[in-house]
């Protein structure tokens, strides 16, 4: 059956139908986040997620964020416009290795980044996200050794800010990965008003001319409230759809890729399209399942995450 002409209608419609909430964040394509009802940074869908009182949740983004959404809401059905949807990140993190990993040391406190699989997120003790992974660190005693996953950027940041010493695991993301030092200083030498903002998933070359470090809602608002006209941003380009919709007059430069390919944009959240949201909704499906004791291990650490960063 060929789709209906007017999708945003017929979105709408079924959103009624099914007394569903559209959950999006900021790296959906342009017409996904014009679409939803809530476009947030992963604290701020998480808050959403575990607020919401929509019987369905349509969740506009990755895997492992719409399997949080599903951990907080264990008996609501939690739609992902299309389950491939991953994370490069999430990926680097497989829970056998880091099981090991985490045997070899047992007095740790486990830290992780919610760009993990549930599995990861079973043992962990605390989860936190970009926005709040300073807040959280700091909160823990002195005494206490810590190990961080997966994201090795975002850890090194985290020392940087709090001076403690934490126990990484090596993981990355490809696209915070894909920006070029050379290509971002040859850019700001063609705009030196331009201020640079970065995601702390960058390395620490970007992150270092970086004149504001945050998650995607932090950078948002720096970007809104700072007096600077240009800006060149150094996360996932889908975010200046806000920031070019909610200040129209200023200029936001997406930062460049080593190789000038489109790369910047994240390979996994464009895999969701309106059109495989508005099927998602008509089939209620494709849908997050998790096995019940990973489910309920993971809920836990990500209660604790709220409660400290609330
Ligand atoms: P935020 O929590 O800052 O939105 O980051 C999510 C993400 O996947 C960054 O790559
Ligand atoms: Fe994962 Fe990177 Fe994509 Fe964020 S941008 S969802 S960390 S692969």
């Amino acid at each position: 059956k060929p789709l209906p002409d007017d999708l945003f209608t017929a979105i709408n419609e079924l959103k009624r139908e099914l007394n569903a909430v559209i959950l999006a964040h900021y790296y959906q394509n342009p017409d996904i986040q014009d679409i939803a009802d809530y476009i947030g940074d992963s604290l701020g869908l998480s808050q959403q997620a575990a607020a919401t009182n929509a019987e369905v949740i349509v969740f506009a983004g990755v895997h492992f964020m719409a399997e949080t959404a599903k951990i907080l809401n264990p008996d609501k059905l939690v739609l992902l416009p299309d389950l491939n949807a991953g994370c490069s990140l999430a990926d680097s993190c497989p829970p056998k290795e880091f099981a090991a990993f985490k045997a070899a040391r047992p007095d740790h406190l486990v830290i992780s980044y919610i760009n993990c699989s549930a599995e990861i997120k079973a043992m962990s003790d605390i989860i936190c996200t970009s926005s709040n992974a300073v807040k959280i660190v700091s909160q823990i005693p002195e005494d206490r050794p810590i190990i961080f996953a997966p994201d090795r950027n975002l850890g090194r940041y985290v020392m940087e800010q709090t001076g403690r010493n934490l126990v990484l695991w090596q993981g990355s993301c490809i696209v915070h990965e894909t920006f070029s030092e050379k290509k971002i200083v040859q850019l700001k030498m063609a705009y030196p008003d331009a201020q640079i903002v970065a995601h702390p998933e960058c390395e620490p070359p970007v992150l270092r001319h970086a004149s504001y470090i945050g998650s995607t809602t932090a950078l948002l608002k720096y970007c809104l409230n700072s007096p600077s006209e240009t800006f060149i941003v150094a996360t996932e380009p889908g975010i200046i759809h806000q920031m070019q919709k909610e200040a129209p007059h200023k200029r936001f430069i997406p930062a460049p890729a080593t190789n000038n390919c489109a790369c910047n944009e994240c390979p996994h959240m464009r895999l969701n399209t309106l059109e495989k949201l508005y099927l998602a909704m008509k089939n209620r499906s494709p849908k997050i399942e998790i096995p019940e004791e990973i489910q309920a291990a993971a809920l836990r650490p990500i209660q604790r995450m709220l409660k400290l960063s609330a």
